[in-house]
């Protein structure tokens, strides 16, 4: 295994991804950041100095379970202080499977700015993949704003609340194109021109016969996406650094957060090119697709496709998409069963509510707000008052609750409240949909678990029955990942080990969604948590603390 050192610097730039310019926060100068390519077992180093002239930032390493090493994971408030403008913070773990996964700015709204990458993990020599391909390529998705991220935090936490609404481009590698001339205000060549170099098309170039592997990863903000390509079916192989029993598909649901790994064979008609499209479900849409090129070789990238690029399924055909996530199963001789049972069972309303008339996304009627002691720092050194110790509650009043209607009372709270879990013992999670605050609407919600990776053993509709649903729960070949759908008014439940040391969150990852409160957080073991070091102190309580 080797040690793979990247200095990296986060700045503003302008930038026009999808030809309109805006301030975009990049590493290096670009935006996605640097691709880390490792091999399983590496150990990563990044220097990440904050350029930024007048925020705070911090990293996460999606993905990553960071085992011994929770003081790297980058999630501001729960692992770390925030990086001032002008440090440089230390980020330093070991990339212990293989597998598609990403990073992301983990501080305020910064991912939508345009923080964020991929990190590649390749097998260790001597082993290989299960299934077969001649050259591999890495497609990172995301929406893109105009509005500045800074803007837009604001709004959501004003009154009256100002919603960010939808995207304006879906990119594809950080690529896309607006329609300069759409807009109602009429914008200048300098401020909007779509034959900017930055936003020519993704070409993804292909040899006639030959099989590819694609990358395929969604960081959005907000949408959830499908992803196809002209002509072509896509074999899924990978899902979260997992693999799966392989199925073929006409398009791939990918919900922000989730990493995926298809075969596409260059079987088609080779004279032409096709297009590559990515389109949001899940909310009515008002963004334009999102448009890449599949460029047959010799033909010349340039070349058009003679057709119209696919649409994509319609945006609320839940049923297909529920399909998808049914069918992602654990790879023959691959397959790591779960405990039988679980020792501990948390059910999780998802709920929007009012917290002193503020809109906010609540879990059993509590929206979590982090506190200014960083949970790690404070739990480790048992540091008194850093945050809420009154439980965050089991479960909700199910009995009593509409989960097809508007909340009955609308108000909630916010609290700093954690989960303590038993070191080792099993855990299951029951997310349960409901009702917005709109009537008639529930939403989708890509949950994200820091720290492990967790088995997927089951979906439902409407309310969770707990006499009889776990009776259901598929605990033979169930697939392990790290961030999985809940589907509109319906249920997703998860099971994993709390065995790994430390202070994980655990939210949804539309990144409005968490900025509002869509987040709780596990403790475990944290006793067992070597010495911290002092470079994640420095805020909240921990000011005053040099260590043990
Ligand atoms: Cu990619 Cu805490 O998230
Ligand atoms: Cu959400």
């Amino acid at each position: 295994a080797r040690v793979r050192h990247y200095r990296w610097e986060v700045n503003y730039e302008y930038k026009s991804p999808d030809c309109f310019k805006k301030l975009t926060m990049t590493i290096n100068g670009k935006s996605p950041g640097p691709t880390i390519l490792a091999q399983q077992g590496d150990t990563i180093v990044v220097e990440v100095k904050n350029s930024l002239p007048t925020e705070n930032t911090a990293i996460h390493w999606h993905g990553i379970r960071q085992i011994g090493t929770p003081w790297s994971d980058g999630a501001e408030g729960v692992s770390q202080c925030p990086i001032l403008p002008g440090d440089t913070f230390i980020y330093k773990f070991v990339v212990d499977k293989a597998g598609t996964f990403l990073y992301h700015a983990h501080y305020g709204m910064q991912r939508e700015a345009g923080l964020f990458g991929s990190i590649l993990v390749a097998v260790p020599d001597g082993e290989s993949e299960p299934f077969i391909y001649d050259h591999e390529h890495n497609i990172l998705l995301n929406d893109w704003y105009h509005k500045s991220t800074l803007d837009q935090a604001e709004g959501l936490s004003s009154i009256p609340f100002v919603f960010v609404g939808e995207p304006q481009s879906l990119l594809i590698n950080g690529r896309g194109k607006f329609n300069c001339s759409s807009s109602s205000i009429s914008i200048t060549e300098e401020v909007c021109n779509t034959s900017n170099p930055q936003c020519s098309p993704y070409i993804l170039s292909v040899t006639p016969r030959k099989t590819y592997r694609l990358r395929i990863s969604s960081l959005t903000s907000l949408s959830a996406l499908s992803f196809q390509i002209e002509g072509h079916n896509l074999t899924v192989v990978e899902a979260d650094g997992h693999y799966v029993e392989p199925f073929v598909v006409e398009n791939l649901y990918v919900y922000s957060g989730e990493t995926y790994s298809v075969l596409l064979t260059a079987s088609q008609d080779p004279s032409r090119n096709y297009w590559i499209s990515t389109n949001v479900v899940a909310r009515k849409p008002s963004t334009p697709l999102g448009l890449a090129i599949l460029n047959y070789s010799p033909n010349s990238p340039k070349k058009m496709p003679p057709t119209i690029p696919p649409p994509g399924p319609v945006w609320n055909d839940t049923a297909s998409a529920l399909a998808q996530s049914l069918a992602i199963k654990a790879r023959h001789g691959f397959i790591r069963t779960p405990p039988p049972k679980a020792d501990r069972v948390i059910v999780l309303l998802n709920t929007q509510n009012k917290v002193d008339g503020y809109t906010r996304w609540s879990l059993n009627n509590v929206s979590l707000a982090l506190p200014l002691t960083p949970y790690l720092v404070a739990l480790k050194y048992k540091l008194p008052h850093a945050f809420d110790q009154t439980p965050t509650p089991e479960n909700y009043d199910s009995a009593d609750y509409d989960i097809y209607s508007v909340p009955k009372n609308v108000n909630a709270t916010s609290s700093s409240g954690i989960y303590r879990l038993d070191f080792n013992s099993t855990v299951d999670v029951i997310l349960q949909n409901a009702n917005t605050l709109t009537p008639n609407n529930s939403e989708s919600h890509p949950w994200h678990l820091h720290g492990h990776n967790f088995w997927v053993i089951g979906f439902g509709d409407g309310k969770f029955d707990i006499e009889n649903d776990p009776k259901k729960y598929n605990l033979v070949n169930p697939i392990m990942k790290n961030t999985v759908p809940l589907y509109p008014y319906g249920w997703t439940a998860i099971r994993f080990q709390a065995d790994n040391p430390g202070v994980w969150i655990f939210h949804c990852h539309i990144e409005t969604h968490f900025y509002m409160g869509m987040a709780v957080v596990f403790e475990e073991g944290v006793d067992m948590v070597g010495d911290l070091p002092s470079s994640v102190m420095g805020c909240g309580q921990t000011k005053a603390f040099h260590g043990p």
